[in-house]
């Protein structure tokens, strides 16, 4: 048999407006199921404002800034790692364009083209590289040793 490439992992993030309403919450996580991406861990979490400012520090200064620190810390998120061989994209993909009016028009099907409400609250969130994604999974998931699950439970999942 040939091996099979390893599978690539990401960080999706469901924002507080999507989680604060149960059926989009419910049909965000079933777009993943349907999209056959392996669900490696997930979480419920509560970000402090700290927290907020540390993942966006890239966007300080942006006009947006404070209004998107104040609104990922405004109340439960779900996180979660997916693997695919092509998560990254993907899951990108999946999501569509951050701008909601972009969204709507150019991807109409995409969890943000549906769900999206404004270019902050815009459901959900993605990694945008490998980089990124090992960042990103490290500051959401500081538990996670992706070494030893590749070793221990990749193998189970495929
Ligand atoms: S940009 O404009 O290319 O830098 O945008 P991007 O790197 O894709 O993501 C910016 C994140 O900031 C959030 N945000 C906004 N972006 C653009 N315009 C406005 N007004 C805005 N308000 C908030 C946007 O949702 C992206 O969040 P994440 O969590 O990274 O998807």
């Amino acid at each position: 048999r040939l091996a099979k490439a390893p599978l690539q992992v990401t960080l999706a993030v469901i924002k507080p407006d999507a989680v604060a309403h149960p059926l989009v919450l419910q049909a965000v996580h079933e777009k993943i199921l349907e999209n056959q991406f392996l669900i490696v861990r997930s979480k419920d979490l509560v970000w402090r404002r700290e927290d907020s400012e540390r993942f966006y520090a890239e966007h300080a200064g942006r006009f947006f800034y404070r209004r998107l620190v104040e609104f990922m810390s405004s109340g439960p998120m779900r996180a979660y790692i997916l693997a695919h061989e092509e998560a990254i994209s993907r899951w990108r993909a999946l999501m569509g364009p951050t701008k909601v009016f972009r969204a709507r028009y150019t991807a109409p099907d995409s969890i943000r083209g549906i769900y999206g409400l404004t270019d902050t609250r815009n459901t959900t969130h993605g990694s945008d590289s490998p980089e990124s994604a090992s960042r990103e999974i490290a500051s959401f998931f500081p538990e996670f040793m992706e070494r030893e699950w590749r070793e221990w439970e990749e193998p189970l999942l495929r």
